[in-house]
């Protein structure tokens, strides 16, 4: 009976729920499923079971299948339950599933398996939130807002402009992602234990049949290590770190009334009647904790380890799985939050002016008409304010002449709108119409090159 495989060794110790990772391993189980087919029909193939016992083992693995992880006899593992309700099925010919592999290889390829279907869901979700900026980005190409350093009010920009710039680091994000996904997609599978197997495997058949891009070569590499699971991580949480950062800017921008959410993004208050609060954005921006969380439970779990397999590789898996959750959450939430949005472009415009946010325009003019641009620095500097003749007596001061020795008045009047401030900015990636038009057609490409 099934009690054959290993009963001994998991027999109800007072260790048994601390060892085993059944519950946790649910997430791979239908994972576990394909990795057994797989390997079944390889040796089978092979000659190395006969087809009859592969075909007696492979309707037992449907069974299994259709009764779910739940009704698993108990076990020390998803992998070792599995192998028992087969052995329970088929009778001791149901043991030569585990020929020629380990549980060392099994799982690490059942982490990677899996993962890849995780990781393409992360990345549909940068895609919607990439789409969701591209679009807001679109339609406040001229929407002039303020733009800030030190959450000082700095230089005018556009709704735009700002959006872009979150899209831009989202697609790098993805970018990593997806370079992460070409290592993850090779086949640890034949590595055995870890020191391979004397049995006449097609390694390149199982990965063939997992839809893997090829087989990682050295065995015991190959069940040693999870730093894919950093990378993944990794990037997960610079995705996380991303989104945190657009979410706190909507924040701000909210309690200024720049931006309301749509009411589908905000909460409301207990007892306060009027709230209405971006519980939604505050919640994506806490998941950088989560993700930054996983990647050092990760680390540290890894860190020091030595070859071959390790049981503390069982304790590093959940992390991943934690974090890439919370980050894809966070990522699709914070998706639509800015795609429902709305700006409030009056707000927004007597915003942009403010905090004399146009003084770095000024000067530039002033440079632009041949006064070196330090200089032109210290007249704006000494002016202190948006005004015509505040800057004309700063020109007589510092310049020893009035300033339209220099430059006609109407252009520094000119200068003094934050409109005309964003149409000068016009070097590539800057927040003038026809820049931005050309970087917001330059990353529709891309998406959609990406999608
Ligand atoms: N459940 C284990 C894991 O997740 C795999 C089992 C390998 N066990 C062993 N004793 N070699 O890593």
């Amino acid at each position: 009976d099934g009690d054959v495989v290993r009963g001994d060794r998991f027999s109800g110790g007072p260790a048994r729920g601390f060892l085993s990772s059944l519950a946790a391993d649910e997430r791979i189980f239908a994972a576990d499923l394909e990795i057994d087919r797989a390997h079944v029909v390889m040796l089978a193939e092979k000659g190395i079971i006969d087809d009859e016992v592969a075909g007696e083992i492979l309707t037992a693995l449907n069974v299994v299948e259709v009764e779910g992880h739940e009704t698993l006899p108990e076990g020390e593992d998803v992998h070792a339950a599995i192998e028992t309700a087969v052995v329970g099925r088929v009778g001791h010919d149901g043991g030569k599933m585990h020929t020629a592999r380990s549980r060392n290889d099994e799982v690490a390829t059942c982490i990677r398996y899996r993962l890849r279907e995780d990781v393409l869901s992360l990345l549909e979700t940068t895609t919607a939130l990439r789409s969701a900026l591209l679009d807001a980005a679109e339609s406040h190409a001229e929407t002039v807002m303020p733009g800030y350093t030190h959450l000082q009010p700095a230089q005018p920009t556009t709704v735009g402009h700002f959006l872009a710039s979150y899209e831009q680091a989202v697609a790098r994000d993805a970018a990593r992602l997806l370079d992460a996904y070409g290592r993850i997609n090779q086949c640890p599978l034949g590595a055995a234990a870890f020191a391979g197997t004397p049995f006449d495997v097609n390694r390149e058949r199982v990965a063939e049949l997992l839809g893997f891009d090829g087989v990682l070569d050295n065995s015991m590499d190959a069940v040693s290590t999870r730093d894919f699971l950093v990378e993944t991580v990794a990037a997960a949480a610079n995705l996380a770190t991303t989104v945190s950062g657009v979410s706190e800017d909507l924040v701000i921008y909210s309690n200024r009334g720049f931006v309301e959410l749509s009411d589908d993004y905000a909460s409301t208050s207990s007892i306060m009647p009027q709230k209405k609060n971006p519980d939604t954005l505050e919640l994506a921006r806490a998941v950088a904790g989560d993700a930054h969380s996983g990647l050092s439970g990760l680390l540290t779990t890894l860190k020091g380890l030595p070859r071959a397999y390790n049981r503390d590789l069982q304790r590093a898996t959940p992390h991943a799985w934690d974090a890439i959750d919370a980050v894809t959450d966070a990522t699709e939430v914070a998706a639509g939050a800015v795609a429902t949005a709305t700006w409030n472009d009056d707000a927004l415009a007597d915003a942009a002016g403010e905090g004399f946010s146009t003084a770095t325009g000024v000067a530039d003019l002033l440079a632009m008409c041949g006064v070196p641009f330090r200089t032109a620095h210290e007249v704006v500097a000494t002016a202190g304010e948006a005004d015509y003749d505040a800057l004309d007596s700063a020109a007589e001061e510092v310049l020893g002449a009035p300033l339209s020795e220099f430059v006609a008045p109407e252009e520094v009047e000119s200068a003094l709108d934050a409109a005309t401030s964003v149409a000068m900015r016009d070097s590539v990636g800057g927040p003038a119409s026809e820049s931005l038009a050309d970087s917001l057609a330059d990353a529709e490409a891309t998406l959609v090159d990406d999608e």
